[in-house]
């Protein structure tokens, strides 16, 4: 599995995504998937699920510095001391003394972000998380965060597939040096019936959604964190990784709508 090395961590692209998936059904999900080969966990405090995982880590027998796992503050808690109960809270349901990455789950539109990101390079300071990153931010929120107050960010995790033109933020990432971290990469599961896609995959003996997943892990600087609960969907997109696309295939993506986003809550900034 090809991996993105950004501000001293090494990411797999490929990892398995655990939102609306909690208790004995999210434990098992994740212990299925470290026993097939993932080894890059997505979670959040909001996803209420952080206890599961931390189960599932602890009796997994692989070794930490294999591990790639992210957790994100919510943006209620962007004051400092806020901050800092959060962050103590998942550590402890995650059971590990560090995690791999800690994220801005949404930007806030009360937050102080020189506050914000000075909490977040203290935690990376302290050996607690090894890198900090975003989520959901914007061209103009991540100038703030890069220009302005010069944060060592690692990625912006954002919703990005085949139906959502993102050229505006890959751009600004690209040249920034900073991978995208792509959520939905399925649309939610949408992308399993689509036609288009299910042709594409017929010639590589392929589905749908590999064919989905495949297009963005062959993006540099691009990584994707699909949901699978199944153990045969989580190999699956695992398989998606040998898949060869071709240039037809690529155009036909291409010629696919690029609006359809699925995740837009009331409080998401203004989308470029
Ligand atoms: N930062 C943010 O604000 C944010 C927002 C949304 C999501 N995320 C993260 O991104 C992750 C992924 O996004 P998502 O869960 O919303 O959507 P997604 O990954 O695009 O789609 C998940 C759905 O696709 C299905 N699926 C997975 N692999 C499949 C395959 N090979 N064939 C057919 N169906 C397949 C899953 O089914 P089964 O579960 O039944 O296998 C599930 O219903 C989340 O879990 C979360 O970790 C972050």
């Amino acid at each position: 599995m090809d991996h993105l090395k950004t501000q001293g961590i090494s990411m797999p692209k490929l990892g398995l995504g655990t939102f609306r998936m909690q208790g004995d059904t999210c434990r098992e999900a994740v212990e299925t998937a470290l026993s097939i080969g993932y080894r890059h966990i997505d979670t959040a405090e909001m996803y209420a699920n952080e206890d599961a995982i931390g189960a599932a880590l602890a009796t997994a027998s692989v070794p930490r510095d294999e591990l790639h796992v992210t957790t994100k503050v919510w943006h209620e808690n962007l004051t400092p001391d806020a901050i800092r109960r959060a962050f103590d809270a998942s550590l402890n349901k995650l059971r590990l003394d560090h995690v791999d990455l800690y994220l801005v789950h949404w930007p806030s539109k009360s937050a102080n972000w020189g506050a914000v990101f000075e909490t977040l390079m203290k935690l990376k300071d302290e050996g607690r998380t090894r890198a900090i990153g975003v989520a959901n931010f914007t061209t103009a929120l991540l100038k703030i965060a890069v220009e302005d107050v010069k944060a060592p960010i690692a990625c912006n995790q954002i919703e990005y597939h085949a139906m959502l033109d993102q050229s505006k933020v890959l751009a600004y990432l690209g040249a920034k040096s900073i991978p995208l971290v792509a959520y939905c990469p399925l649309a939610q599961g949408r992308f399993a019936s689509d036609p288009v896609l299910a042709e594409i995959g017929a010639k590589h003996n392929a589905s749908a959604a590999q064919v989905a997943l495949k297009w963005l892990l062959d993006q540099d600087g691009v990584a994707a964190i699909p949901k699978a609960s199944r153990r045969e969907s989580q190999q699956a997109n695992l398989d998606a990784l040998k898949i060869k696309l071709d240039d037809a295939d690529r155009n036909k993506i291409a010629a696919l709508p690029k609006d359809r986003r699925c995740v837009n809550p009331g409080f998401a900034p203004a989308w470029d």
